[in-house]
């Protein structure tokens, strides 16, 4: 595991977008695992202002994205498909065809969820999967369970989930209480993790998830077993290392 502590959030955008522009410029052809949320927001400005820069080109790069609301269609102002067109791809040269987000109101959930994992696992996982870190351990929408969850599949969102994506709706009955997610089995298919985490409050978790037991109690802490993992954290949430790391 390759830590990288940094001073502040800025540092950390800076930072987690050079090695994701990294895999693009080694390959044109790269597969980008993304994700959603406040964390990856400046991380996402960046890349957008290296493309506007000519530093880089996404006309030939694959996406997909970890999780996706269940009921909301892509042009809902709070589904992961419109925050990844709002923040990265309206802005850069991808082709919308090559980007792909779990379907929020597909007919058949199912089938939708197959093909999703089907699409990840016939090329070998993605190149660089991008990860925030949930207050609970979670990765994507794998919540703490008894046991690590596989493939792609549907997730009921716990209560610590649901009140923290509260901010963004106009009341907690609008938060939707299922979403489809990557299953902790499918991202630990990509062939390198991207791992970030700011902020004060995600201390105690980020510490357990990277230090802690390997339990899917902390769906994050299974990423210890991954081969290539980067962690790009700022100060407040990594004051300091341990040694035996
Ligand atoms: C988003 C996702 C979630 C978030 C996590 C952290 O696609 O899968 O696991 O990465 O909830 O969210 P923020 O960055 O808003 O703290």
């Amino acid at each position: 595991m390759n830590i990288f502590r940094v001073k502040d959030y800025q540092a950390l955008s800076k930072k987690a977008a050079e090695i994701l522009l990294e895999e693009v410029k080694k390959n044109e052809n790269a597969f980008l695992g993304l994700a959603t949320g406040s964390t990856p927001e400046g991380t996402y400005q960046e890349m957008v202002q290296a493309y506007k820069d000519g530093k880089v080109s996404f006309a030939s790069v694959k996406t997909v994205n970890l999780d996706e609301y269940e009921g909301l269609e892509g042009t809902h102002e709070q589904s992961y498909r419109y925050f990844m067109n709002k923040h990265l791809f309206s802005h850069v040269d991808i082709n919308p065809e090559q980007t792909f987000v779990p379907s929020g109101v597909a007919q058949d959930i199912q089938k939708e969820l197959e093909q999703y994992e089907q699409r990840i696992r016939s090329a070998g996982g993605v190149d660089i999967q991008l990860l925030g870190l949930g207050h609970n351990g979670h990765i994507g929408f794998n919540e703490p369970d008894k046991v690590f969850s596989t493939v792609t599949h549907r997730v009921e969102l716990n209560q610590r989930t649901l009140e923290a994506n509260q901010r963004f709706f106009a009341s907690y009955d609008e938060v939707p209480k299922f979403a489809y997610t990557q299953g902790i089995g499918t991202i630990m298919t990509a062939k390198k993790i991207l791992l970030i985490v700011s902020g004060k409050d995600k201390r105690e978790i980020l510490h357990k998830a990277l230090f802690g037991e390997v339990t899917p109690e902390v769906p994050a802490s299974i990423l210890q077993f991954h081969p290539n993992v980067v962690v790009v954290a700022d100060e407040q949430a990594l004051p300091e290392i341990p040694s035996r790391v």
